[in-house]
């Protein structure tokens, strides 16, 4: 991240009250959400949201798990390069978490899923969007394409000219939501299987005869 939009900066932003707000009324029902960098106490809150949010898609999908594990989620917070955005209402004078998302304009820490040459190679300096989750309750709101439209700037305050990132290809409902938001599939490896034909290794049952007297 550059100096204006890590980490520390972040933490300065928020101590001020700083950061964007969707626009909204308030009367006609709309709900005004804020964008704020995460802190230290926010950890556990967000992790929660995180395993609520991806509960259903877990249950559907091979690849790896959403959320990571909690050590490595707790980890991110300290590593430089991540930036940790939370999106919040306020609901009776209380915060609440309804959308989270983790980028990176460098590959950083364990997460060496990409091969960087072939991002040279094409000129591409990629934006990672390591997670974008909106809570269930907001989806279909518009609450997606505005945390897509944060990252996007911050791609572009980083000089970085795409948006990368990782969807399971049996999430559907993400799948058309980033298609119709001009991404398209790079490459990917598809999990596949193959009934392998055994026998039992256990012997079928077998009944016995009666005992003769
Ligand atoms: C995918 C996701 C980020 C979209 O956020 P959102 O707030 O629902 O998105 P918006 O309201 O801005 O846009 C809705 C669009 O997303 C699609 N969509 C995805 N999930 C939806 C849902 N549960 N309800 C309504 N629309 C949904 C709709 O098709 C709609 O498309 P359109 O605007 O082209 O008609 C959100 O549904 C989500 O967090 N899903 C669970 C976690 C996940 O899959 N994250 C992505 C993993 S990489």
């Amino acid at each position: 991240m550059t100096g204006e939009t890590g980490k520390e900066a972040g933490k300065e932003a928020s101590k001020e009250g700083g950061g964007m707000a969707a626009r909204s009324g308030g009367d006609d029902g709309s709900t005004e959400v804020n964008i704020r960098r995460v802190h230290r106490r926010d950890l556990n809150r967000i992790w929660e949201f995180l395993k609520l949010v991806f509960r259903e898609i877990n249950r559907e999908t091979v690849e790896f798990q959403r959320p990571r594990t909690k050590q490595r989620f707790l980890e991110i917070y300290e590593e430089d390069g991540i930036d940790q955005l939370v999106f919040v209402t306020k609901e009776s004078g209380k915060e609440r978490i309804v959308a989270y998302a983790e980028c990176a304009h460098d590959i950083v820490g364990g997460d060496n899923w990409v091969n960087q040459r072939y991002f040279r190679k094409r000129e591409m300096r990629p934006f990672f969007v390591e997670e974008l989750a909106v809570h269930p309750d907001f989806q279909g709101r518009g609450l997606g394409t505005f945390v897509l439209e944060q990252l996007e700037h911050l791609a572009r305050l980083n000089g970085c000219t795409h948006l990368v990132l990782e969807v399971a290809e049996n999430n559907r409902a993400a799948h058309r939501f980033y298609r119709t938001r001009s991404f398209v599939k790079l490459d990917a490896s598809i999990f596949m299987a193959k009934p392998v034909q055994t026998d039992p290794d256990l012997l079928p049952p077998r009944r016995l005869a009666k005992r003769t007297e």
